[in-house]
C-alpha cells in the first residue's frame, strides 16, 4: 500500500491572496472548544488571540472566565483556581502526557497550536483525517483493539475515535447548520489559522514588495534610457 493522496479542501486561504474568513475561524474555535479541547491541549494560544479572528474584548473575557486556571502558589504557598483571563494561555486538557495517555489507551492526543504545519498536507490533511474514517474497515483489514481505521491516517489505524460524526453535534452560535463537512472544514481552517496568524500581513507585505520592484524596474528602466540617449 503505498501513500494515500490528500483530497485538496478549498479554503478562503488558499492561493496568493487568500484570506480567512472570521466567521469560518469562529465556528471552527467553537468546534475545538466544544469537540477536540476535551482531548487535545493548544498550548501556544492565550484567549487574548482571539481578538484576531473577530471576538470583542468582552467576548473574549467571556470565554477566559468560562475557564478555571491554575495559579499560585499564593502567600500561603498553596495553588489554587481562578476564572480564567484574556492573557492565559488555553486550558490544557490534561496536566501532562502521562494523564493524557492513560485516559487515551495508551495514545497521546497531540498539542493542536502548530498541528497544521506539523503534517504533510497541512489543512486539508486534517479535513481528510476528520472525515477518513471507514467502519467497518475495507475487506482483509483488521483493526486492534481501540483502534479505528482512517484512509488518511499513516499506517492507518488510529487511536482517535472519529470525534465529529453526526450532523448537528452541535449548535452553531452564528445560526449556520453544522453538517459534518461544516464542522471539520471550519475547525481545520481555525487549526490553519492557529499555526499561521500571520499568514495575511506576511501575504500582503509580499505585494508590497512585488509593487515596489515594478516601480524600481520601471524607474531603473526609464534612467537608463535617459543615459544612454546619445549613444549609438
Ligand atoms: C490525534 C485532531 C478530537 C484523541 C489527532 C491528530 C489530529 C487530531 C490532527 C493527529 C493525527 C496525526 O498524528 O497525524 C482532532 C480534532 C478534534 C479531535 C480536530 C476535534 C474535532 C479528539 C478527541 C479525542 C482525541 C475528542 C479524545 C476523545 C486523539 C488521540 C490522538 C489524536 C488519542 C492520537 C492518535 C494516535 O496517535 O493513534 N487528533 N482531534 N481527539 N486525537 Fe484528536
Amino acid at each position: 500500500e503505498g501513500n494515500i493522496e490528500i483530497p485538496d479542501t478549498r479554503y478562503s486561504f488558499d492561493g496568493l491572496f487568500g484570506t480567512f474568513d472570521r466567521g469560518e475561524l469562529q465556528r471552527g474555535f467553537q468546534v475545538y472548544k466544544e469537540v477536540c479541547a476535551a482531548c487535545h491541549s493548544m498550548r501556544l494560544l492565550s484567549y487574548r488571540n482571539l481578538r484576531d479572528i473577530g471576538l470583542s474584548a468582552e467576548q473574549v473575557a467571556a470565554v477566559a472566565a468560562s475557564y478555571q486556571i491554575q495559579d499560585g502558589p499564593n502567600d500561603d504557598g498553596e495553588m489554587f483556581e481562578r476564572p480564567g483571563r484574556a492573557s492565559d494561555r488555553f486550558r490544557r486538557p490534561f496536566p501532562n502526557d502521562a494523564a493524557a495517555r492513560a485516559a487515551n489507551n495508551g495514545a497521546l492526543p497531540p498539542d493542536l497550536s502548530v498541528i497544521v504545519k506539523a503534517r504533510v498536507g497541512g489543512a486539508d490533511y486534517i479535513h481528510a483525517l476528520l472525515t477518513g474514517y471507514e467502519d467497518p474497515p475495507p475487506a482483509g483489514v483488521t483493526v486492534m483493539e481501540g483502534m479505528y481505521y482512517n484512509k488518511y491516517f499513516p499506517g492507518h489505524q488510529i487511536g482517535m475515535a472519529p470525534p465529529i460524526n453526526s450532523d448537528g453535534q452541535i449548535q452553531y452560535a452564528d445560526g449556520t447548520r453544522a453538517t459534518v463537512d461544516q464542522m471539520t472544514r471550519d475547525v481545520s481552517a481555525f487549526l490553519a489559522w492557529a499555526a499561521e496568524p500571520e499568514l495575511e500581513t506576511r501575504r500582503a507585505m509580499g505585494v508590497r514588495i512585488i509593487l515596489f520592484l515594478i516601480i524600481l524596474g520601471g524607474l531603473t528602466y526609464a534612467v537608463k534610457r535617459k543615459i544612454w540617449a546619445r549613444v549609438g
